[in-house]
This record gives C-alpha cells, sequence and structure tokens, in this order.
C-alpha cells in the first residue's frame, strides 16, 4: 500500500526538468545555465563571512532589510521616480505579494477585473482565495478599456462591484505585448474614478529588448496603483526575493500583519544576498547578459516560425519570456499539443489563460528563455510543420 509519506520521498528538487528528447517550449523559467551562481555565492560568501552574518540569519525587520530596500529604491530611481522608504516592501516574489495582498484586500466572493487572457497562475492565486477572476479582453495594446468599461459596468448591475483589478502592462504573460501609453492613463483614471486599486504585475519590467519599458502605473498613480516587482526573471526564481511599491497605508497594514510580526521580513537571508548582488553591481551586469541573450533567442524562436500559416498571427514581443500564438480558428491548441509531443515539441495550450472555462481553444503560448536558439528554432519549425500538416491547404509559404 502506498504511505502518503511516498510521494515526499520521490519528489524532485525542482518544479520543472525538461524531459529528453523534448524541446520544451512550455517552460516559463530561465535557462539553467544562465542562472548567476557565480554573482550569487560571490554575495553569499560575503554575507556570511563579514560582519553582517549574525543579522542575515536572524529574523528579518519586517518591511524587508533596510540595505535592499534602499538598493531596490536606486535601481527605481535610474528610470522612475525614487520611491521613499515607506512606499516598499520586500517580499517573497510577485506570487507571494499577491496571495499576501489578497489576503487583506479581497474576500471570499468578490469579483477581480483581469486581462483575458492572464497570468494562468494569478488566477490560481485568486481562486485559492476564493474570489471569482473577471476577464477584460486584450489586444495587441493590452486591456481594451471600453471593454473595461463595459465589464465594470455589469458587475455593478449584478451587485457585484469589484475593487481590485489586476494587470500586466509590460511585456505581458501570455501575450508579450504592453499596454499602449495612451491606454495606460485611461486605465488609471478608470480606476481612480471608479475606486479601484489596481495590482500592476510588472514581473518583466527588466527585460526589454529595444526601447527602455514603459512609465509603470505606478509611477502614474502611486497612491491607487501597487507594483509587483521580483528578481525571478532578472536573477534567479529559487531566490524568492521580489518588492512591492505602494502608499504608505498599504504597506504599514501589511508590515503590522501577523505573517510578518511572527516571521519577520519575507526570505530574509535571501534578501540580503539580493541587496548585495545589486550593490556589487552584478545584478546590473546580470541584467544586461539576459537582456542580450534572450533578445538573440526571442529573434530565434520568430525566424523558426515565420513559415507558419496563413490565419495564425503572433505579435513579436519587445521584452518579456512569450509569443502568444492565434491559431486558425478550427484547431484546436490541446489537441495540436498531444501530436506536437508525440514529434517531440511542447507548449502551454492557451486555453488556461482565460478566466472562463470555455472557448479560446486555438491559442497556444511559447517561451523562449530555456533554450540556446538553435534549438528554439528547430523547435518553432517542427510546430509549424505539423500545424501546416494539420491545414495542407492553407500554407502560405
Ligand atoms: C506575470 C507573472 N507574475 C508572477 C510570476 C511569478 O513571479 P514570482 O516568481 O516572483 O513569484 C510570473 C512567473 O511566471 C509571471 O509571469
Amino acid at each position: 500500500m502506498k504511505s502518503s509519506l511516498d510521494g515526499f520521498a520521490e519528489s524532485p528538487a525542482v518544479q520543472l526538468r525538461a524531459r529528453p528528447g523534448m524541446i520544451e517550449l512550455g517552460f516559463g523559467q530561465p535557462d539553467p545555465a544562465l542562472l548567476p551562481s557565480r554573482a550569487i555565492k560571490i554575495a553569499a560568501d560575503g554575507l556570511l563571512g563579514g560582519a553582517q552574518a549574525a543579522d542575515a540569519l536572524s529574523y528579518g525587520y519586517e518591511r524587508g532589510p533596510r540595505d535592499l530596500v534602499d538598493a531596490i529604491a536606486d535601481r527605481i530611481a535610474e528610470t522612475e521616480r525614487r520611491p521613499s522608504s515607506s512606499e516598499l516592501l520586500v517580499t517573497g516574489g510577485n506570487s507571494q505579494a499577491l496571495d499576501e495582498l489578497l489576503t487583506h484586500l479581497a474576500s471570499p466572493g468578490d469579483s477581480i477585473l483581469v486581462e483575458a487572457p492572464t497570468y494562468n497562475f494569478a488566477l490560481a492565486i485568486m481562486r485559492s482565495h476564493c474570489l471569482r477572476p473577471v476577464g477584460v479582453p486584450n489586444d495587441e495594446e493590452g486591456m481594451q478599456i471600453e471593454r473595461l468599461e463595459e465589464a465594470f459596468g455589469k458587475l455593478c448591475k449584478e451587485n457585484r462591484a469589484p475593487s481590485l483589478l489586476y494587470v500586466i502592462p509590460t511585456f505581458h504573460n501570455p501575450t508579450g505585448a504592453s499596454l499602449s501609453r495612451s491606454r495606460r492613463h485611461e486605465l488609471v483614471s478608470f480606476a481612480s474614478a471608479r475606486g479601484l486599486t489596481i495590482i500592476e504585475d510588472d514581473a518583466y519590467r527588466e527585460l526589454s529588448y529595444r526601447d527602455p519599458a514603459p512609465e509603470s502605473l505606478w509611477s502614474i498613480d502611486p497612491d491607487r496603483v501597487v507594483r509587483l516587482g521580483t528578481v525571478s526573471k532578472s536573477l534567479a526564481p529559487g531566490l524568492r526575493v521580489g518588492w512591492m511599491t505602494a502608499n504608505e497605508r498599504l504597506t504599514r497594514t501589511l508590515e503590522l500583519a501577523g505573517l510578518r510580526q511572527s516571521g519577520g521580513g519575507v526570505n530574509h537571508f535571501a534578501a540580503m544576498v539580493v541587496a548585495k548582488v545589486i550593490r556589487s553591481g552584478l545584478y546590473a551586469a546580470t541584467v544586461d547578459q539576459l537582456r542580450a541573450e534572450y533578445k538573440a533567442r526571442r529573434n530565434a524562436l520568430v525566424a523558426g516560425l515565420a513559415a507558419t500559416l496563413d490565419g495564425t498571427s503572433y505579435q513579436v514581443p519587445l521584452g518579456g519570456y512569450f509569443v502568444w500564438l492565434e491559431l486558425p480558428s478550427t484547431v484546436d491548441a490541446s489537441m495540436l499539443l498531444s501530436q506536437a509531443e508525440a514529434e517531440g515539441v511542447s507548449f502551454v495550450p492557451g486555453r488556461s489563460f482565460f478566466p472562463s472555462p470555455t472557448g479560446n481553444t486555438n491559442y497556444l503560448r511559447l517561451a523562449f528563455t530555456y533554450y540556446e536558439p538553435t534549438m528554439l528554432k528547430d523547435g518553432a519549425e517542427r510546430l509549424v510543420r505539423i500545424i501546416r500538416n494539420l491545414h495542407p491547404t492553407r500554407r502560405t509559404s
């Protein structure tokens, strides 16, 4: 008989490991070969070998260690207004921060406005809080503001007026798109007029491949917008360190809540390490290297998709991790997946990124960070061949 500990005994160290023989274009994760272990080792050695060793191994200050708060404020100040220390809070990354925020800002049964599509695991976190995510369609310029007005009006009529809106305006997961400048301002004005708090998930801001990243919603209205940043994409996800910029009332509420009173600042040791990595200059160097590497990888994936089908469309992302493919409406991405995996290439079918469980079967998400360019091009070409074989009469090139 299987005991409840059997699964634990077999459990691996990491969430995902590539299957032999499979090009895993579904993995929205960094290439293990690009993880900056040297920079992190230097920082951790320096910390444990120096005067701060005991501080690093104690319960941390509830808001996060001052060294990191200051280092993040300085990094933000390179491109935006410098947040004051009362506007900054260290978190355990954007997933933890979203969960912590929802604990304080939402109640079971509440509606929450989200983009459709949006980050699938943000939907999972909302569902863990028994919230009802309500989708507002995106296009190539991000959330459509007229559709937001419609969705909000409908919820108000049904006595389900939301107080929260979750959005990924910069290098979106899964679409790769960014909210246009005019829509950024319209969105913030709309939220302000309706009393909505915006949760801005800014996970991909550092990974811009052409222009500087667009202005954050937080920089437009720091009182109304809670912006979540993370080192998962710019350093290493295993560190579980991020931050939020928000108004002082909210950061204070979180600081004084039981979680931080009991455990101190979140992921304190890793937060101290990250502070050292930033101060050493190795954070900026790592981000520069990742930008150059991921840009080449994006280009390779897009080159592999070039000979795609009539009726298939995608936008070349200017930052982030992903390309979002819309297939002809007759193609079901879940069915395509089994065929693709049989031929050694995998992806994430798009349906899980929509809050509504029905429809939207003809989308898929491809990530371009996990493999070197030649593998990405090969994987994309294989996928295109499989799609073409499904629709032999519709090839365009
Ligand atoms: C939009 C978005 N938010 C949050 C996360 C997770 O962030 P973290 O690792 O900081 O929890 C991801 C990771 O894929 C993401 O794409």
